[in-house]
């Protein structure tokens, strides 16, 4: 059984975990621990821990919930990475703006996203993360009042991250082949599995607010964005080779500074969970292209 010890890498959000055993199965306690402190936390750090493929995508799994009763039977997918150094490796340069993936799809939910540094060179650019649970509690009661019975607009749309970068040409303005049209999701948005309310709304993907002239709602939106990125409130994971992340990609929002393709080696092998059954067709989540 694995001797699990946690510490809070910040007030609000995160835990530093320490003594996990990366073996399968994992026993019934060391499970429900870490599926508590995930719940709780959003975001689990194991600094070298080296794990493999199977085992990542194993705990990804069980940490939003399945059970894995053969875990020989999993899809696994070892070719995910973002990677300056990979020739097919995803975002490979750029900075990428404060997102949670896919929050524009109703069909393909990503409910965790998790990073093993495979090969990481120094200094590394961290990934840096934001809670979007912690930003509605602590939303102005103003604020909270407009909204909370609102919706957003979601949807990918380049020229509107262009226009969020605010002249920044280090970002990385991707293009998605999303194949879904506008999605409409509550601003006050209940997590399916924990029951907090996440302020639902980022930088990446939000359109506008629902049902609101665009000169009320634009400014509205912006207040929000201010709110869930104002500085103080995030932490930078520093990256060294053998770090194991996870995180919640619903509770959380991460971003990243530039990566230079010249730049130290920077390839992180992801998972996603669950596991798109679109994306076991085609390349949709591993081939995104720079605009
Ligand atoms: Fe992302």
């Amino acid at each position: 059984m694995s001797a699990i010890i946690a510490k809070d890498l910040t007030p609000a959000f995160g835990s530093e975990v320490s003594g996990l055993e990366p073996q399968i199965p994992l026993d019934a306690e060391t499970i429900a621990t870490l599926r508590r402190l995930f719940d709780e936390c959003g975001l689990l750090v194991f600094r070298n821990t080296p794990v493999d493929i199977k085992f990542q995508t194993y705990l990804s799994e069980l940490l939003i919930g399945n059970d894995v009763p053969d875990p020989d039977a999993l899809y696994i997918n070892d070719k995910f990475m973002i990677s300056n150094r990979e020739p097919k490796g995803a975002a490979p340069r750029g900075r990428l703006l404060f997102h949670s993936d896919q929050m524009w799809s109703a069909k393909d939910r990503v409910d965790l996203i998790s990073l093993y540094g495979k090969d990481v060179g120094q200094p590394a650019t961290p990934t840096i993360f934001v809670s979007a649970v912690d930003a509605w509690e602590t939303l102005p009661e103003d604020l909270r009042k407009k909204v909370e019975h609102r919706s957003a607009i979601q949807h990918y749309d380049p020229e509107v991250y262009r226009k969020r970068a605010a002249g920044d040409t280090d970002v990385l303005v991707s293009t998605y082949d999303t194949g879904e049209d506008f999605t409409t999701t509550p601003i006050a948005y209940t997590h399916p599995r924990t029951g907090k309310t996440i302020l639902y709304v980022c930088q990446q993907t939000t359109q506008k607010i629902a049902d609101m002239p665009e000169e009320e709602g634009e400014p509205l939106l912006e207040a929000l964005l201010d709110h869930l990125y104002a500085s103080g409130k995030e932490f930078a994971h520093k990256w060294q080779e053998g770090d194991f992340i996870v995180w919640d990609n619903l509770a959380m929002h991460h971003a990243r500074p530039n990566v230079e393709i010249e730049g130290p080696a920077r390839t992180l092998r992801k998972t996603i969970a669950p596991f798109p059954k679109s994306a076991i067709k085609g390349p949709k989540y591993d081939s995104i292209v720079e605009a």
